[in-house]
């Protein structure tokens, strides 16, 4: 595996993520032109957020710490809520009526549950696994975001439907990310 990829644990890949999410809420807030790409970067950054979280870190969690199972299932199914939450954002679209009401529904629901993941999941991640495999599973997490898919689909909520989800519906958002992004400079 590529040494870069090692640099940085899990932990620190996904709490990054949530700062960058925090900001790309506030961004796709704002009125304007840009309204659009923020909306589909924070769309795609969330996609491929949680779908690293469902397939490697919540199975790890699960597996390794006391508390998991339980953890584990209380995480899941958050990101089951948000998840149809988001579908109906994606569907209003950034310019579609009440979306400021929906993005800001979304926003409590996810960064109420990146909270949780923090406070009880990562801490204890950190006390529980080795640094070497929490680096290899930022590798990991690392890996599946370069293919998961960018939108949120409904039926892709755990470890099996997500890995099963990545190398089927990753390249076809793919492709219609870049198809949209063409017509868009035609
Ligand atoms: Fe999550
Ligand atoms: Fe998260």
């Amino acid at each position: 595996m590529a040494l870069s990829l090692m640099r940085q644990d899990a932990v620190d890949v996904l709490t990054r993520q949530h700062a960058q999410i925090r900001r790309g809420f506030y961004r796709a807030a704002l009125p304007g032109p840009g309204r659009r790409r923020a909306f589909e970067r924070l769309m795609r950054l969330l996609a491929v957020h949680e779908a690293a979280e469902e397939a490697h870190v919540h199975p790890v969690a699960r597996r390794v710490l006391a508390s998991g199972p339980a953890l584990a299932a209380r995480r899941r199914q958050e990101e089951k809520e948000a998840k149809e939450l988001l579908v109906g954002l994606w569907h209003t679209g950034p310019y579609g009526k009440g979306y400021l009401r929906r993005l800001n529904e979304v926003r409590r629901a996810v960064l109420a549950h990146a909270a949780r993941e923090e406070r009880e999941e990562f801490a204890a991640l950190r006390r529980a696994v080795g640094s070497r495999r929490l680096r290899l599973l930022g590798a990991e997490v690392r890996m599946t975001q370069a293919y998961a898919p960018t939108r949120p689909h409904r039926w892709v909520n755990d470890e099996a439907t997500n890995k099963l989800a990545a190398p089927l519906l990753g390249p076809f958002d793919r492709a219609r990310d870049l198809a949209r992004q063409a017509a868009r400079r035609r």
